[in-house]
């Protein structure tokens, strides 16, 4: 970890029931997040954390989880509402208290179809309507094809965006890239950063890992200079064990 503030995400998926969720969120809520100060000094706190509930527990989650915990949407529309039966505007993601969505996630590309210039323009209008966006790239990294994989994300201010760097292979397999691989690859971004917005981006821009992080690996992983939080999958899904990975920040 090196660059701003540790980001921790936890990506719920298309995972939980009322039940579940009221468990999670107690849990999360009974967790000791570090460093241990009262909740109402959010800002000493060394990581910001959101969660991302499935869209129709997003109002439960939120009226129920402590506040040191954001919430981020999984998905929203590209534009403003009206006429698109089973989308989600970002309006109305900010109505209901989310400050955040994932956007470009290797399963909406690969198994939902969506392509770059589909996820650029939800990404332009979700900037532009205040939410932070957590941009995911995959691949095409590792292909060192960055300046493509970049030009999804074709936006005006890098202000309120956090990477997510997600290696296919990795998600959901129990297959973790090890430290050195992240941080090959997260150099290689704030190079192309660097080089194609400004160094300045480049080095206040948070690039976290995805890819079966769990509470058994993060410690190593947070301890790579460009490693800079991470977003979960899986273990998001077990209180103690997304509290341990928020807890790896160094
Ligand atoms: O967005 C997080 C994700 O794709 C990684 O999933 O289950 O491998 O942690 P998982």
């Amino acid at each position: 970890a090196g660059t701003g503030k540790f980001f921790v995400g936890g990506n719920w998926k298309c995972n939980g029931t009322k039940d579940s969720i009221k468990q999670l969120v107690s849990d999360l809520n009974s967790a000791t997040l570090e460093p241990d100060v009262d909740l109402s000094f959010s800002s000493l706190t060394s990581a910001d954390v959101v969660v991302g509930p499935p869209f129709v527990y997003i109002d439960q989650v939120k009226s129920s989880l402590s506040d040191r915990i954001e919430i981020a949407a999984q998905n929203s529309w590209i534009g403003k509402g009206g006429a698109f039966t089973g989308e989600i505007s970002a309006e109305q993601l900010k109505d209901i208290g989310c400050k955040w969505v994932i956007l470009g996630h290797s399963e909406r590309r690969h198994v939902i179809g969506e392509n770059d210039e589909f996820i650029g323009k939800k990404a332009a209008y979700a900037l532009g309507q205040n939410l932070g966006v957590i941009a995911c790239i995959g691949e095409l990294l590792e292909e060192r094809e960055a300046g493509k994989t970049f030009d999804v994300y074709a936006v005006s201010s890098w202000d309120n965006i956090v990477i997510a760097y997600e290696p296919v292979w990795a998600i959901g397999t129990g297959k973790v890239a090890s430290p050195e691989q992240a941080q090959e690859v997260h150099v290689a971004v704030r190079d192309w950063l660097a080089k194609n917005v400004s160094p300045e981006v480049a080095s206040k821009t948070r690039i976290i890992y995805g890819g079966s992080v769990n509470a058994g690996n993060s410690a190593e992983l947070a301890k790579k200079e460009d490693i800079d939080g991470f977003l979960v999958g899986g273990a998001s899904l077990k209180g103690s064990d997304f509290a341990t990975i928020i807890n790896s920040v160094t």
